[in-house]
């Protein structure tokens, strides 16, 4: 499965997101539960992982579940957690034979002490991976996030081991889930909604945003080519002014 012809392989992403959007509406448009939604959602994710560690792609995040996904439905959020378990479980050998590195972010000790010990044997095994780096958000929020950093940072100033001077981007950096991670190239979110929901605030600062109508459950390949399509068109300046090609 190589990269489509008319994609600029000097001009891949090296980093996307995603905010997997839809799978409710997309099951209730097939008459079917929500939670057969977010199964379907799941062999989606699989499906896109793979495609893009073969176009060339060096990193994914998936946003699997917000701090705020606590207040849906009791059966849906268990679910949810078993779901995660499962496709860890299930599909670590696999992915771990393909090169890929799992990570997971987020505070993820509120999580049940099973998805917990997963986690962290997932992340163990596939640590020295690099065909792809594949981060899933679990019980993330950028706010809290951001939040935690501050609290890390002030103790490290009350305990005298920094000033307040030596605080600077880079130290805030460090001290996020994504430390020593490349910021995303692309964000792309599903199902025609236009926001961020408190994913990644700080790391998409010059993050470049495409939004589908397409319900997760359907973004298959073709989707993906179309993403990539529109983001090889942007100009990316990161605040500077392009240069004049010619006098
Ligand atoms: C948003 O759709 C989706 C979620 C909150 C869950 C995302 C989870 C998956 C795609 C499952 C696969 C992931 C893993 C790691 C196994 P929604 O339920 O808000 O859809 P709606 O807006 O149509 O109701």
């Amino acid at each position: 499965m190589n990269l489509p012809p008319d994609l600029d392989p000097q001009k891949i992403p090296q980093h996307i997101a995603v905010i997997m959007d839809g799978n409710g509406r997309w099951a209730t448009s097939q008459g079917l539960p929500r939670i057969a939604g977010h199964r379907q959602g799941a062999r989606t994710l699989k499906e896109l992982l793979r495609c893009c560690k073969n176009w060339g792609i060096k990193a994914l995040t998936a946003y699997a579940f917000s701090t705020e996904n606590w207040q849906r439905p009791l059966e849906e959020v268990d679910f949810l957690m078993l779901l995660f378990e499962r496709l860890l479980r299930r599909e670590l050998a696999q992915m771990h034979q393909e090169g890929v590195k799992i990570s997971c972010i987020g505070d993820l000790s509120a999580l049940p002490q099973s998805l917990q010990t997963e986690i962290e044997h997932s992340m163990a095994e596939t640590v020295n991976n690099q065909a792809i780096h594949f981060t899933l958000a679990v019980n993330y929020g950028s706010r809290n996030e951001i939040t935690r950093a501050c609290r890390q940072i002030a103790e490290l100033v009350e305990q005298g081991q920094i000033n307040a001077a030596q605080v600077n981007e880079t130290l805030v950096e460090k001290h996020l889930y994504t430390a020593d991670t490349l910021a995303p190239d692309l964000l792309i979110r599903t199902s025609g909604e236009m926001r961020l929901s408190n994913f990644l605030l700080w790391q998409m600062a010059y993050t470049e945003m495409y939004f589908t109508d397409i319900f997760w459950p359907d973004f298959d390949r073709e989707a993906l080519y179309q993403a990539l399509l529109s983001y090889q068109k942007r100009d990316r300046r990161f605040g500077k002014v392009k240069p004049l090609l010619s006098a």
